[in-house]
């Protein structure tokens, strides 16, 4: 997909990977259709990309487990813009907790908290996308319409102690990634899962030096954490390779948990 003048829909665009992925897209020419609980992103005001993007940005204030808000953004988006040819999900939460920890069992509404927010939610901004995808124009040489990348994450295959509801809704994430990309084909839309190790985001900076110190450890190399845009620059070339589907993409510096 070529993306100058394209529309990318990207949950989680107020912050981390989300924010440094609408940067990316708008450096390249897309219109972007940002969505997040924030209702002004900090980036927005501050950032210097090209001349014209201001015009090429919709902010929403939406939260991704709610169905209505997310196909409004999608409508909202698509009367904008003219028409939608990708999304990407970048909307999710950290929770840790011992399933039996020191206190006693672990909470069973957080556990549903962060398969809401991060599985359902994902297949909630997803559905709606597609949904608008499918209504384009297909594009030469492939009859290609559209790109679904959603995040998972490492703890999808190397969870830590005190991962399980994060792990379940990443591992959950990957495990849609084949489904959806042979059902979305006859659409001419492709699916792929972006796999982070440790990135440095609001997220990870966050947690404390005892979770952060063993983690950077465990890098291989580079001996640090990612950068946003180097996410930002994989979804790029997941966007632009018509090749890249149906799969889940380590973005981790060999980085085993
Ligand atoms: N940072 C990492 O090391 C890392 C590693 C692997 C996977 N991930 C995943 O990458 C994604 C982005 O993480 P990040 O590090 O940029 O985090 P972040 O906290 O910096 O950004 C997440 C964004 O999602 C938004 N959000 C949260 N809940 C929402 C909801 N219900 N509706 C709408 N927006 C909501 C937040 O407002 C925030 O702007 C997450 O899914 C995270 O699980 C991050």
């Amino acid at each position: 997909m070529q993306l100058s003048g394209k529309t990318i829909l990207i949950s989680g665009s107020g912050s981390g990977l989300g924010a440094a992925t609408a940067q990316r897209l708008l450096a390249q020419g897309a219109n972007v259709v940002g969505l997040d609980l924030a209702a002004d992103p900090a980036w927005v005001p501050v950032w210097n990309g090209p001349e014209n993007w201001q015009g090429r940005y919709m902010h929403a204030q939406a939260d991704v487990t709610q169905e209505s808000s997310v196909q409004h953004v999608v409508q909202e988006g698509v009367a904008k813009f003219g028409r939608l040819s990708g999304v990407v999900c970048c909307a999710g939460i950290l929770h840790g907790e011992r399933v039996l920890g020191p206190s006693g069992l672990a909470s069973l509404d957080a556990f549903r908290r962060v398969i809401d927010v991060n599985l359902v939610g994902t297949i909630q901004v997803v559905r709606a996308a597609v949904q608008a995808i499918a209504q384009g124009e297909p594009q030469e040489p492939d009859q290609e319409q559209g790109v679904v990348v959603m995040t998972s994450s490492i703890a999808a295959f190397d969870g830590q102690i005190g991962q399980c509801a994060y792990s379940a809704s990443k591992g959950a994430i990957a495990a849609m990634t084949l489904p959806m990309a042979r059902e979305f084909a006859r659409f001419g839309i492709r699916v792929v899962s972006i796999a982070p190790g440790v990135f440095q985001t609001p997220m990870m900076q966050a947690a404390s030096q005892k979770v952060r110190g063993p983690l950077l450890d465990a890098s291989v190399f580079p001996k640090r954490f990612g950068l946003p845009e180097e996410f930002a620059s994989m979804v790029q070339s997941v966007l632009e390779n018509s090749m890249l589907n149906g799969t889940i993409i380590r973005l981790d510096g060999a980085m085993r948990m």
